[in-house]
């Protein structure tokens, strides 16, 4: 599982431009500022292969990564954005599912859920629509170093109650995976994890 090359291919405005070779890809997918771009830079160990920010909403287009000139790792524009009019939500919506529906060469979504908050109905939401339409996901929980509580609750409680709310849906759990891009935890396990998932 280890990462020897990574190169950026190409960004893409919609599904039908997107790379028509037949490697395996992951889709980065979580809520505008959940940490995708930071993951995918920890992941391949390089600074800024993804182009991260403080403010929301700074990836805008469908980016390919090629990694070890084998499989793509794709970072998604972030959804939930909460300053964007609604209109600009449900643009984001039918473009990104136009990417799922339209790419059988998906292996998984990494699903990024921010595990320094309480759950949020928009990732509720989000991985209910995966599971109905049968796409596989992993449960990537992003920021674990963070420390102070919000709401009063830690990450780890924070992730048992996310786990709690999508349990009354699924009889079948995702797998899940506790990570942070600051200090690189669940890395190797995640790596693991996706070199498993393309041996499949
Ligand atoms: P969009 O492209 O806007 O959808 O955002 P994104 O999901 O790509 O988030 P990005 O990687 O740009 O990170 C957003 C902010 O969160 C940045 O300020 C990061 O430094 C911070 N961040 C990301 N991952 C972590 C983490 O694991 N721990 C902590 N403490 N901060 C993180
Ligand atoms: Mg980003």
């Amino acid at each position: 599982s280890r990462i020897k090359e990574v190169e950026f291919v190409k960004s893409s405005s919609r599904a039908r431009d997107c790379p028509k070779d037949e490697r395996p890809e992951f889709a980065i997918l979580g809520r505008s500022n959940v940490g995708k771009s930071s993951l995918i830079n920890v992941l391949v160990r390089k600074k800024e292969v993804a182009r991260t920010s403080k403010k929301p909403g700074k990836t805008q287009l469908i980016n390919h990564f090629l990694v070890n000139k084998g499989w793509y790792i794709v970072d998604l524009p972030g959804y939930g954005f909460a300053k964007a009019p609604e209109t600009a939500r449900m643009d984001w919506s039918s473009f990104t599912k136009g990417y799922f529906m339209n790419r059988n060469t998906l292996v998984g979504v990494l699903l990024l859920i921010d595990a320094s908050v309480p759950p949020q109905k928009i990732d509720l939401d989000c991985a209910n629509w995966l599971g109905r339409n049968n796409i596989p996901m992993t449960f990537v929980f992003t920021k674990c170093d963070k420390m102070k509580v919000s709401k009063g609750k830690m990450p780890h409680e924070n992730i048992r109650d996310f786990q709690q709310l999508i349990g009354q849906n699924y009889g079948k759990h995702p797998a899940w995976i506790m990570t942070s891009s600051v200090t690189g935890l669940g890395r190797d396990e995640l790596l693991l994890h996706m070199s498993q998932l393309r041996n499949y």
